[in-house]
């Protein structure tokens, strides 16, 4: 690390931390470490830093749990997967882009065994899939229920094997440094010591993941605030697609924690209060002319959780300290089943609701799950920013569209992660002129206004914890499951004033070492930048479509709104938003097809035996 005298542009000189390399990734997680491999392995004489304001370890990636997808078996085929992913957003996916995910999809995880990711096996030896939400075929590979953590550690551990990676933990970054279109690095607090200190980097990759505590409830674990969008959209790169924020069908009450899809993969019910599997009396999409029976637990995410919504209005949902629920069975499954392919959801349910699932019902309810929308790129992940690119959720490229099916994001994280390492390391092999003085001038204004107009900031107005609390309401009243004009414009104003409040927040803690006050405001100051985008994309999109659900616009509307929205921030007053035309190759707009005709049984009598009283201890 270089601490040099740097001459700033109006001339004076003042000392700063500066580290120089070629890549920095900002982010430590799936994304993040697939793309410092890929450039690692695309060019081995780069010097490539790995930013992350965690333990890459305790990134988000590590809590996924019901698998990711690809081609696998001899009955299935790129096209039916490209198709189902297509049809499964509701058209708003480039199909190229799909097309390349499918074709890349089964490399990266047979890459992913290579490394040493335990797949879960058929008995024959072979790679085990199983059948997910909006999927006509089984093609979706796992690792028990622990895929992410198992995904994370062996991308980790390869890692590790790199002399030329700095990493660089528990580091926040908080302003990317652009002059003349192009990107030059970025500023971050080393959060030990609260050092401000310049990254320059040739090439910069956002894989900071999504941003889901923008909403109250959501599986998104705390570090989730949608850092990386809100430093792209302040540095003038436009975001995508915001207003397609994603419902799981299945979040346990109270802490959101996620109940994976592939409860119900493996055979799960859900069941309103009188135990009525609900969801045959909604259209969950059109059966395949060749109806092959599959379970309607798992229709689309966006249709499932809505048809929850509408269980809640006709009082058919079950009272919780923490609103309405309804049930999950997996108690047919047998103790043998969820112990060997569920035993996280057995462990979750046990600490978190004090409830044995092999037993006992699961209360749940749907959860702000995943963000479709992110920083605009192409298929190489590219930005408008020469320099700066991005993948995995902060992402969208787009092939999730409207609604995500389960289990593409993590093959998206591998297929794009190594996309934008290889087409960065190609950028830097090319030759990047070195960052022009104007950048440290913006890196000097960045540490001024971190240690002076925040942390020195004296008589406060505001608390921090009640602006947040207030975003949250308006999120999940303003942008929730179903939405309506009036109410995003009553929102989307009074995301504005709280973003004018929280310059009112003088923060208690004036220290630097670890300054976890400090990095909630950041966090903070990030989310309300990424709320705005979602509140208005979603008002200026005057249809229905996928995951956004107007109910002044209830239907989809292929004539005025078959496109990306790019919202793009102003200095002052809203944002302006424009359309971009969506990419097709093959697959023309038509109706939503869920797979296969829905199996309609009912549930047989024994399942509605009492639990037992006792929980007991999964077997290890
Ligand atoms: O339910 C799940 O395991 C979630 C998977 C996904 O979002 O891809």
């Amino acid at each position: 690390m270089g601490r040099g005298f740097i001459f700033l542009a109006r001339g004076a000189c003042r000392p700063m931390d500066t580290v120089h390399h070629d890549v920095l990734l900002i982010g430590g997680g799936g994304a993040g470490l697939r793309a410092a491999l890929a450039a690692a392995e695309a060019d081995p004489e780069l010097d490539i830093g790995v930013a992350s304001k965690v333990y890459p370890m305790r990134s988000h990636t590590v809590s996924a749990e019901g698998g990711t997808a690809a081609v696998a078996r001899p009955d299935d085929s790129l096209d039916e997967h490209a198709y189902d992913t297509i049809s499964g957003g509701e058209w708003l996916c480039d199909q190229d882009a799909v097309e390349l995910f499918v074709r890349e999809a089964p490399e990266e995880l047979i890459r992913l065994e290579h490394m040493g990711c335990p797949w879960s096996r058929e008995a024959d030896g072979s790679v085990a899939v199983r059948p997910f939400g909006g999927m006509k075929i089984e093609r979706t590979w796992f690792a028990a229920d622990k895929t992410g953590f198992h995904l994370l550690h062996t991308l980790y551990q390869t890692c590790l094997a790199y002399p030329s990676f700095s990493f660089y933990d528990e580091w926040f970054v908080t302003r990317l440094l652009v002059e003349g279109g192009r990107c030059h690095g970025a500023v971050a607090v080393e959060l030990g010591t609260g050092r401000v200190v310049a990254l320059l980097a040739r090439a910069v990759i956002l894989c900071t993941g999504g941003g889901g505590r923008v909403y109250p409830f959501t599986t998104n674990a705390n570090i989730k605030t949608g850092d990386g969008m809100a430093l792209a959209y302040r540095a003038g790169v436009p975001l995508k697609d915001m207003e397609f924020v994603q419902y799981h069908p299945t979040g346990l009450p109270f802490t959101g924690i996620l109940v994976t899809e592939a409860t119900r993969g493996e055979g799960g019910w859900l069941v309103n209060k009188d135990g009525y599997r609900y969801l045959q009396d909604y259209d969950l999409g059109k059966p395949e002319p060749k109806p092959v029976k599959r379970s309607m637990e798992l229709g689309p995410r966006d249709r499932l959780s809505q048809a929850f919504e509408k269980e809640v209005e006709k009082g058919r949902t079950l009272d919780s300290p923490y609103g309405p629920v309804v049930h999950l069975d997996i108690r047919h499954l047998g103790r043998k089943v969820i112990d060997e392919k569920l035993p996280f959801v057995r462990e979750l349910c046990l600490k978190y609701e004090k409830i044995d699932p092999v037993h006992e019902l699961i209360p749940v309810r749907p959860v702000v799950h995943y963000m479709m929308g992110g920083v605009h790129t192409d298929v190489t992940g590219a930005t408008p920013v020469q320099g700066l690119y991005a993948a995995g959720e902060v992402a969208c490229v787009s092939i999730n569209g409207a609604n995500r099916l389960g289990s593409n994001s993590l093959t998206e994280l591998l297929v794009f992660g190594a996309r934008a390492g290889r087409t960065a390391a190609a950028y830097v092999r090319n030759g990047v002129p070195d960052p022009p003085s104007e950048i440290m001038e913006q890196a000097w204004a960045e540490e001024r206004r971190l240690h002076r107009e925040i942390l020195d900031r004296e008589n406060g107005t505001e608390r921090m914890a009640d602006i947040r609390d207030e975003m949250h309401q308006v999120m999940e009243d303003e942008a929730g499951i179903f939405r309506e004009g009036p109410h995003m414009e009553r929102g989307a104003a009074r995301i504005a004033e709280l973003r004018e409040r929280l310059e009112g927040v003088a923060l208690d803690d004036r220290s630097l070492t670890f300054n976890t006050e400090l990095v909630a405001y950041l966090e903070l100051e990030n989310m309300l930048d990424v709320a705005e985008s979602i509140l208005h994309s979603a008002l200026d999109r005057r249809e229905s479509r996928g995951a956004h659900q107007r109910r002044d616009f209830p239907e989809r509307d292929d004539e005025g709104f078959l496109a990306h929205s790019l919202v793009h921030r102003r200095p002052e007053g809203p944002p302006r938003t424009e359309l971009l035309p969506v990419t097709i190759t093959r697959w023309p707009p038509g109706e939503r097809v869920y797979g296969r005709e829905y199996e309609r049984t009912e549930r047989p009598a024994e399942a509605e035996k009492s639990p037992s009283a006792e929980p007991e201890v999964p077997e290890r």
